[in-house]
């Protein structure tokens, strides 16, 4: 792909904070921003350790709500922070959500009874969804063209150490509390949630909205005080003469309507992405980790010890995950974003099969090094290429006008896909068993190779005007051309 300046090139005020160096401060937003990442990771993470020991009596149906039910809130959560967020603007939502997080963390930890966490894990899904769908878009809006896929990378790494804190936090409190796992332990654990959530919610009320999303909806003083966070001296008229031309540019695509084929073809591609990146198994060890991994590694006998076991090996599996994101942040701006995909897919189907071969050959400590050795790899390879590689795409490809719309729906199809493989898993494990269900995920890997080569466009320096035009000259070009 070709990073030629074209007529969609931003100018004035957007060119110069496209080429700003990337100071500590955007290093500190894009952080801020991806505190409801940590959280997305810990409490998606985190119920699988205390599910054993909430002494609530549920049906069978409201227990698996407790564990998927916040992947299905979120898909909800995700569709509506859409519209809002296009209309009430990135910080605005990104400060409501925060406070989400927060109640539903302190509503877990107190709840008098089951239908009170019931209620606490909706508001939680909710809030995972609405951050999911705006954060990278925020972050998009405010990166310097060359170093945004780092910056937005971000949000993979804050999920990928919130998911280990969540182990962590467990080991930590189920070590020095043996005996109240069914008392105060699994309250602890859930509401530790509340306190990131309270710092953010606190931070964000003094994060800059988005230039660009300001300038679209004409509030010019209020852009050029962002620009000024920023680390940019700009006027009201200079924002005013690129406002003009952003909105442009914006009006130049969507002619007839905001949803162009450009922006289609984006939806179903990122679209697509998030559902290959879901079906391929990522969150099965995640998720189902402990109670699988436990009965290899169990080294006592009691309930407590069994969910301490799993939960050490998820953690093994979680600390690959945060070092192997490291490779992510520091590649995909050189490297690219397809590349990685491919790469990251490869690399998923060739270790998924390691896995499942030891799961099917092998027994005892060969067993259980294998299948760690194979997780550990297939984790590694979404973890580089894979991840953040989904999130990104979802907040760069679209225009401003419709970002946080579209970029939404795309978060709403990642959790409905999370949902349907987390709720099928336990049905298709027992009709075919581990090693098959694993050799199902290594096919659907290398369907994803095939889309990703055929549709994904690169995108890296591309300047974030540009980025929808590639997908506007794709569209047109053919509904199914090759990446260009
Ligand atoms: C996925 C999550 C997954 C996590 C693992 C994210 O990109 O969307 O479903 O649990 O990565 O690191």
């Amino acid at each position: 792909m070709s990073t030629t300046p074209t007529d969609e090139a931003p100018q004035g005020v957007l060119a110069d904070l496209d080429s700003q160096g990337t100071t500590s401060f955007y290093w500190y937003l894009a952080v801020l921003s991806c505190i409801g990442g940590f959280l997305f990771g810990y409490d998606t993470a985190v119920i699988g350790s205390v599910l054993d020991f909430i002494p609530y009596h549920l049906s069978n149906f409201w227990t698996g709500y407790l564990v998927a039910g916040a992947s299905l809130g979120a898909a909800v959560g995700a569709l509506a922070a859409g519209p809002l967020t296009d209309k009430f603007g990135r910080k605005s939502l990104l400060i409501v959500d925060a406070a989400i997080y927060a109640v539903g963390a302190l509503l877990s930890a107190v709840a008098p009874n089951a239908w009170v966490l019931i209620f606490a894990r909706t508001l939680i899904g909710l809030a995972v969804g609405a951050d999911s769908a705006i954060a990278t878009a925020y972050i998009a809006e405010f990166a310097p063209k060359a170093r945004r896929g780092a910056l937005m990378i971000m949000q993979q790494w804050m999920i990928t150490v919130g998911i280990l804190v969540s182990y962590i936090a467990a080991l930590v409190v189920f070590k020095v509390a043996p005996g109240a796992a069914t008392g105060a332990d699994w309250r602890i654990i859930l509401g530790l949630g509340a306190v990131p959530a309270v710092i953010a919610l606190a931070l964000r009320t003094r994060m800059p909205e988005s230039p660009r999303w300001l300038m679209l909806n004409e509030r010019y003083a209020d852009t050029a005080e962002a620009f000024d966070k920023l680390g940019m001296r700009v006027t009201e008229d200079q924002v005013r003469e690129t406002a003009a031309q952003l909105k442009e540019t914006e009006r130049k695509l969507a002619r007839k309507s905001l949803w162009t084929p450009g922006v289609k073809r984006a939806l179903f591609v990122v679209g697509m992405f998030f559902v290959f990146q879901q079906i391929t198994g990522i969150n099965i060890p995640f998720y189902y980790g402990p109670q699988l991994l436990g009965t290899y590694f169990q080294s006592g006998k009691s309930a407590v010890d069994a969910a301490v076991a799993g939960v050490e090996a998820a953690s093994i599996l979680g600390v690959v995950n945060v070092i192997a994101t490291y490779f992510a942040f520091r590649f995909i701006d050189q490297v690219g974003r397809r590349k990685l995909a491919i790469g990251g897919y490869i690399g998923m189907a060739i270790f998924i099969l390691v896995a499942s071969w030891g799961v099917a050959n092998l027994t005892g400590l060969p067993r259980v090094w294998v299948v760690m050795i194979g997780f550990s790899f297939f984790i590694s390879s979404f973890a580089i290429g894979v991840g953040g590689t989904g999130w990104l795409i979802q907040g760069e490809v679209f225009p401003t006008a419709v970002r946080g719309r579209a970029a939404a729906t795309c978060a709403s199809v990642d959790w409905l896909a999370n949902f349907v493989i987390v709720q099928w898993f336990p049905t298709l494990n027992s009709h075919f068993g581990l090693a098959k269900v694993m050799v199902l995920f290594a096919v659907l890997a290398v369907l994803a190779i095939a889309f990703v080569w055929k549709f994904l466009p690169e995108t890296k320096g591309v300047a974030l005007e540009e980025v929808n035009a590639v997908f506007e000259k794709q569209a047109v070009r053919s509904p199914v051309s090759g990446s260009g």
